[in-house]
């Protein structure tokens, strides 16, 4: 066993429900197994156990591992890729280097950059958008398992108007994706998502495949985009007869408690209500949303409906792996909104960032660091000098350094980061 001695922040008390940020400055875990099985001042937790290890993390700020409900694994190399709006930033950025991944060498290098840009960051666990190869999504699940990443991905699949090199058949989709899911959902700590790309390139048949593969794998979770882009909408308005974009998943049985799905910038009220009434899930990605000029993520009207709503990247589209900027943009899209926004604490923050995504993820296990949790945490330690650590310093209490944390952290300022107690990064 192991005590961790140091000063922890986390949520784990909903702050849009009225809970607040649970602050314990000097305390120890006791840890073992990975299990969090003690709590409370340090001193108290040291006498109840003198004789186990104590891991010193005094001198930081030690969070829950960061969760990231949406990520693409193929497009790392495709950040930066300014000044386009969807359609047209897939088919010059995203897409070509989608299409290398047909390359079963390059996807593994792209795989380790990627796992090691996820831990670097903080982030402990991810709901990873896969590739359109099934080799290339075996060699991401590989690289996550060597780094112990808590990783949910899957085969992402379109039978119509992306490039012909990424298309495929229901058939084949059904086959491959059933084939990946046995050889990795519920392998260590990876599980299978099914992943269709969006409905702009999945046909009824090709949803029809995805929801039995969804039925046949227990656990399994589904995730795609939604309401995104203007242009985008109307193209999924035109090829399904003027549905809302909700419901071309609804009408397959596809939005439930085990959906996610990322963006939903534009909803309309009665995607709204299905969302809230099934328990789907929305990745909100901020920087995306700016970075392509999708719009300004409608946060009140999401709470309104009770949908929840958690943190992704969106790597490639966003600008990096650190929810700590995607913190920070949310907090600034509100900010912008006008009338409409919610305005964030560094408590909202921190909560978007762990609690919520592993609510969405299907994770209780994982989130905030309570008695029965697994240890997967953060340590944040800027350097000597930088500002965050200055800012730190100077706060006059815990909800103010956080919030500098969101505001001037990087994945620079990441000193290690621990998932069921092991380590991973330093
Ligand atoms: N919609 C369909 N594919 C993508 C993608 O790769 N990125 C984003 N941001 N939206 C999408
Ligand atoms: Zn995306």
């Amino acid at each position: 066993m192991t005590i961790y001695r140091g000063t922890f922040l986390d949520t784990p008390d909903n702050p849009f429900t009225g809970g607040t940020l649970r602050v314990d400055a000097d305390a120890g875990l006791l840890v073992r197994d990975g299990v969090i099985l003690a709590r409370g001042a340090f001193g108290d937790v040291r006498r109840a156990h003198p004789a186990e290890d104590i891991v010193d993390l005094s001198g930081g700020l030690v969070l829950p591992g960061f969760v990231d409900t949406h990520v693409h694994f193929p497009q790392i190399r495709a950040v930066g890729g300014l000044g386009l709006p969807l359609l047209e930033w897939l088919d010059r950025y995203a897409l070509p280097e989608e299409a290398r991944m047909a390359d079963v060498g390059y996807a593994a290098g792209v795989a380790a950059e990627f796992v090691r840009g996820l831990a670097a960051a903080g982030t402990t666990s991810a709901l990873v958008f896969g590739a359109h190869y099934a080799d290339a999504v075996d060699v991401l699940f590989s690289a996550a398992s060597e780094v112990g990443l808590r990783i949910t991905s899957g085969l992402v699949v379109s039978d119509r108007l992306l490039r012909e090199d990424l298309l495929t058949t229901p058939v084949r989709a059904y086959t491959e994706s059933l084939a990946l899911a046995q050889r990795w959902h519920g392998v260590g700590r990876n599980r299978y998502a099914v992943t269709p790309r969006f409905s702009l390139s999945c046909t009824d048949d090709l949803l029809a495949a995805c929801r039995r593969v969804l039925d046949e794998v227990p656990g399994s979770l589904f995730t795609s985009h939604v309401n995104e882009n203007e242009a985008e909408i109307a193209t999924v308005a035109d090829l399904f007869g003027g549905s809302d974009y909700v419901s071309t998943y609804d009408k397959h049985g596809l939005v439930d408690r085990r959906s996610v799905l990322a963006h939903n910038v534009h909803p309309t009220d009665v995607d709204l209500k299905v969302l809230g009434e099934t328990g789907a899930a929305v990745a909100h990605c901020p920087t995306s949303n700016a970075a392509l000029g999708s719009g300004l993520f409608p946060l009140s009207r999401h709470l309104q409906y009770g949908v929840r709503v958690a943190l992704g990247s969106d790597v490639g589209a966003g600008t990096g792996f650190s929810l700590l900027k995607e913190g920070l943009q949310a907090y600034f899209c509100q900010q912008l909104i006008g009338d409409q926004g919610f305005s964030l604490n560094s408590a909202h923050l921190l909560y978007l960032a762990t609690a919520a995504g592993a609510d969405a993820l299907g994770l209780p296990e994982v989130g905030d660091l309570s008695v029965g949790k697994r240890f997967d945490a953060q340590l944040l330690r800027p350097a000597d000098g930088s500002p965050l650590a200055v800012g730190v310093e100077h706060a006059d209490d815990a909800e103010e350094a956080l919030a500098r944390i969101f505001t001037l952290g990087t994945s620079a300022d990441v000193h290690a980061v621990w998932i069921d107690g092991e380590l991973l990064h330093r």
